[in-house]
């Protein structure tokens, strides 16, 4: 196609497109999103078909290596994974140094960014066995760091991880087992959290997936670039709104569930508020995963026996958002955020974890990302220009006279 970033610089003119809002940065093949109509598709297949089939797995190979895995591969692949699972010993003393009430999503990507000291083969991105080597131990060590990272906070115990279990099944375990107590996984929660991993496995060039690459596209390491991918989701207008959705209903429950008040505030800007879960960059008539996550949402809740309040509020807010000009004037709809949460909370994990939870569905995508680019010839250091706006030349003042 033509190149107008090469003909802007022959002409030493710069574009300036505050939040990269019409800027490609880069040429992809591995998920097309059409905003207007809602359509979300993963290498060529349509989110609802591998939500209602697929596994996490499944996905994962897809994202990765281009292709539905067949029967033979897809058992290699879940072998190589539940072969890694296990964390070093020695990354424990990490989680012994957090104080207790930290953050997961800070334990999560201090944790992952450790993970280049212990695989120092990682450190050379053109080795393509080491890349595939990393990519498994990654898929297969989130899920433990997770769990490690909810343990800590609860103070008990770590559970360490068993192969023999799936790949969600394993990471409930781990999560949510007390070591001399039954635990029995509820496949309810297990089948619900698969199709959630899967809805989050990739959504192209969104925050922390461009973080990924823009840290990968100086050579760094897969650890080093996916840690940093973390701390991009952590925001509270990326990973972090699901959080942010949860607290928001809650403090509409406290205020006495008076949710036309809360929409007010909302439309008058009082305080910057913002009706979280709502609105996308992309999506400008609905969010795909967010139509299916509403129906899991009332089907888990009603599955595990839980009425929950919060979701009478959400869905009010929606019915009210999507009936009021403010929203309808600017597209703004339910994203994957808005009902996430309560699901979350349905399955037990603490407001905390939520964006872990996201963390470990998008890391095949981050992955298939990091990898396109650092295989792609044609790479080139991410390196954004910018538009001065400070002084012009001053001269330097000793600082006894100044
Ligand atoms: N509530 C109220 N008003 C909103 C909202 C919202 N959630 N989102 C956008 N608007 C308004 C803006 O104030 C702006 O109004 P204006 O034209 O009067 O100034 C208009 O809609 C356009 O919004 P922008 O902020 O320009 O849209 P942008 O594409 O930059 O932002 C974003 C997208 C960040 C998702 C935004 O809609 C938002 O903050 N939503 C809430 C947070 C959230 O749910 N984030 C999760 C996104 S999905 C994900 O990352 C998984």
């Amino acid at each position: 196609g033509f190149d107008i970033s090469k003909l802007l610089s022959q002409t030493g003119l710069t574009t300036l497109d505050n939040g990269f809002g019409n800027t490609a940065a880069c040429k992809s093949a591995i998920t097309y999103i059409d905003g207007d109509k809602g359509i979300l598709r993963y290498r060529g297949y349509p989110i609802e078909q591998i939500a209602e089939q697929g596994t996490f797995l499944e996905t994962a190979h897809l994202l990765i290596k281009g292709e539905l895995p067949t029967s033979d591969e897809l058992s290699v692949f879940q072998h190589e994974v539940s072969q890694h699972t296990l964390l070093h010993e020695d990354v424990k003393r990490f989680y012994q140094g957090f104080p207790r009430d930290a953050h997961p999503m800070a334990m999560l990507s201090s944790v992952v960014s450790a993970l280049s000291t212990f695989y120092q083969d990682s450190h050379n991105p053109f080795d393509a066995e080491q890349r595939d080597l990393s990519a498994i131990r990654l898929i297969a060590k989130l899920p433990t760091i997770a769990a490690y990272a909810f343990k800590k906070a609860q103070g008990h115990p770590f559970v360490y991880p068993r192969n023999d279990l799936g790949y969600v099944e394993n990471f409930l375990r781990m999560t949510f087992a007390v070591p001399a107590e039954d635990y029995e996984l509820n496949p309810v929660v297990v089948s619900a959290l698969e199709k959630l991993l899967i809805l989050h496995a990739d959504h192209e060039q969104n925050c922390s997936t461009s973080t990924v690459r823009l840290v990968g596209s100086s050579q760094a390491n897969l650890f080093a670039s996916i840690s940093a991918g973390i701390n991009a989701l952590w925001g509270p207008l990326h990973g972090g709104a699901n959080a942010a959705v949860l607290e928001m209903l809650t403090a509409i429950k406290n205020d006495g569930g008076d949710v036309d008040a809360f929409i007010r505030k909302v439309k008058n800007k009082e305080d910057g508020v913002k009706l979280m879960g709502f609105g996308h960059r992309v999506y400008k008539s609905f969010d795909p995963r967010a139509q299916i996550i509403k129906s899991a949402a009332h089907d888990v809740l009603a599955q595990l026996g839980k009425s929950d309040e919060l979701l009478d509020i959400a869905l009010k807010l929606e019915e009210h958002a999507l009936t009021d000009d403010y929203f309808i004037s600017r597209k703004l709809y339910p994203n994957v955020d808005f009902y996430t949460g309560l699901i979350y909370r349905a399955m037990g994990f603490p407001t905390s974890m939520f964006t872990v939870l996201f963390a470990l569905g998008r890391l095949p995508g981050w992955i298939a990302h990091w990898q396109e680019m650092i295989t792609d010839p044609g790479n080139k250091i991410g390196r954004p220009r910018q538009i001065y706006t400070g002084f012009e030349t001053r001269d330097y003042v000793p600082v006894s006279e100044r």
